[in-house]
């Protein structure tokens, strides 16, 4: 039996290494973490990370050919396969701070597998690294080898939150990085049969190390510069009447262009694009291309660009304050059918209100109320300047409060912000909660997921991103 360990039981990990125990039977999969926490949450009915479908494949494979476990150094020195899938942050300090990728983590794991292995082991890169890391980690198992031979890939993941289950079980592409020598090859065919049990051949892509490392980096950057590119459509298309929507479906039409991912909102968010895109940023800067990191900087630029807009909207229709006022904040996820808050725009808009002075009243349905606290208490990573960071202050903190229903969040605020493109906010009763809401009643829809006409027939002051403004909003000062 081959026997897999994966090093992390993250967002990926998890996920990853379900889906493979359960389409491979005959492998045993081992996940490992040094958080007692999380691989206590995977061993119980709780899960750690809300994702549709998880919990029925995890069920289905746990304590067959599925284990967790803090075990790590056991199962690592066990496994054939080890696939390294620790997080990756952006450094908030020292050299490359607020951009280079911090691979203290990767590190740590590469030197206790090189401590505890007494076998020859294939090693795959899960986790998102800069180009060349594979070079990194080979010295460090070389040099402290006694003997044994490993063999780097890279196995770049390319599932999406809230969809991960689906992505697994049918992944556009599979991407297989590895040497080009005997050994690499054979590695890489290796990691290509356990892959070859539900994906077709021709969506397994072999490449080598350093293709595999930058391509996800640049599909990342890419997905990212296609929000940019829609958001600043939407603020110019607030400026002259055009229709963000009706501009994206007409551009999107071009097969050259397609038409996924061009939906304007209040910003991108989740735990990759923006680390990913800053350390793209740094190894071109590292590698003299200033123009090229330029480029690139600009799509995080306009992100930013975009959250601030939404804040300065919502403050100036509301007569230029928003001081003592209750603010409803439906949604906090970066996107649906995901608990995850990691660089939700959630954040930043809530702060900016808070900083106005806001009353915020907060309800999503996948996170919890420590979570948002944590969140928003937390030092703002300021990339552009990671030195001066500052928490929020505890009076700042009372404006806060977090509620588990949006007829509670929405009940006697002035305004309402839509933050995340959860389904059941598109059903909600619009006209029980204008009619509990203070006049005039303004609703801010950051993802465009309601009928602003029909909101409009109801009584309230609507802003969508990049559609045309009403009267009211036309009338405010403009907002840069
Ligand atoms: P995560 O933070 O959810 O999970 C990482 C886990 O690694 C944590 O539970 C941590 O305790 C554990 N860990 C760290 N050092 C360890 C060590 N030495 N030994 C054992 N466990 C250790 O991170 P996530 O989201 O799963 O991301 C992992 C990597 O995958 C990152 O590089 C990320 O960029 C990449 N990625 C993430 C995607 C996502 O949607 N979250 C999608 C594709 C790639």
């Amino acid at each position: 039996m081959v026997k897999i360990c994966c090093i992390g039981a993250g967002y990926v990990g998890g996920p990853t290494m379900a889906v493979i125990a359960f389409k491979c039977p005959a492998i045993e999969v081992a996940v490992v973490d040094i958080s007692v926490a999380r691989i206590a949450a995977w061993n119980s009915d709780q899960l750690p990370i809300y994702e549709p479908g998880l919990e029925d494949i995890v069920t289905q494979c746990r304590g067959k050919n599925l284990f967790f476990s803090t075990e790590v150094e056991k199962h690592v020195s066990e496994a054939d396969i080890i696939f390294v899938s620790v997080n990756t942050p952006t450094k908030t300090r020292g050299l490359g701070a607020g951009k280079a990728a911090d691979l203290t983590y990767w590190e740590s794991a590469a030197r206790m597998i090189a401590d505890v292995s007494k076998n020859d082991k294939i090693v795959v890169e899960k986790s998102t690294v800069p180009v060349k890391t594979a070079e990194a980690i080979e010295k460090i198992l070389t040099h402290n080898s006694n003997g044994i031979k490993y063999q780097i890939l890279s196995n770049p993941e390319f599932l999406a939150e809230g969809t991960a289950i689906q992505d697994l079980f049918n992944p556009d592409r599979v991407l297989i990085g590895g040497r080009e020598t005997p050994g690499g090859q054979k590695a890489i065919q290796t990691l290509k049969e356990v892959y070859a049990h539900w994906v077709p051949e021709d969506r397994i892509i072999c490449t080598n190390l350093w293709s595999a490392e930058l391509s996800k980096l640049a599909a990342n950057a890419f997905l990212a510069q296609r929000i940019s590119s829609v958001n600043a459509m939407s603020a110019l298309c607030e400026a002259t009447g055009a229709d963000v929507t009706q501009v994206s479906h007409a551009v999107g039409k071009d097969m050259r262009v397609g038409s996924k991912f061009l939906n304007a909102s209040v910003g991108f968010g989740g735990s990759c694009f923006q680390k990913d895109i800053l350390s793209l940023v740094y190894i071109c800067e590292c590698n003299g291309l200033k123009e090229v990191a330029n480029y690139w900087k600009q799509v995080i630029q306009v992100n930013d660009y975009q959250k601030n807009r939404f804040v300065n909207r919502v403050v100036s229709s509301m007569f230029n304050t928003v001081s003592g006022k209750k603010i409803a904040i439906l949604g906090f996820a970066f996107k649906k059918d995901t608990g995850d808050t990691r660089e939700t725009p959630a954040i930043d808009v809530c702060k900016g209100l808070l900083g106005d002075n806001a009353n915020l009243s907060i309800y999503d349905p996948q996170v919890t109320e420590d979570q948002i606290r944590k969140d928003l208490s937390m030092r703002k990573f300021d990339w552009d300047n990671p030195i001066h960071l500052q928490p929020m202050s505890p009076t700042v903190m009372k404006q806060l409060n977090v509620v588990w229903d949006a007829y509670a969040a929405t009940k006697d605020a002035h305004g309402l912000c839509l933050l995340t493109e959860w389904d059941e906010f598109k059903t909600l009763d619009f006209k029980k909660i204008y009619d509990n809401m203070q006049k005039p009643a303004f609703v801010f829809d950051g993802r465009n997921i309601i009928d602003e006409q029909k909101l409009r027939e109801i009584g309230f002051i609507v802003y969508s991103i990049g559609k045309p403004l009403d009267g009211w909003l036309k009338d405010m000062p403009a907002v840069a």
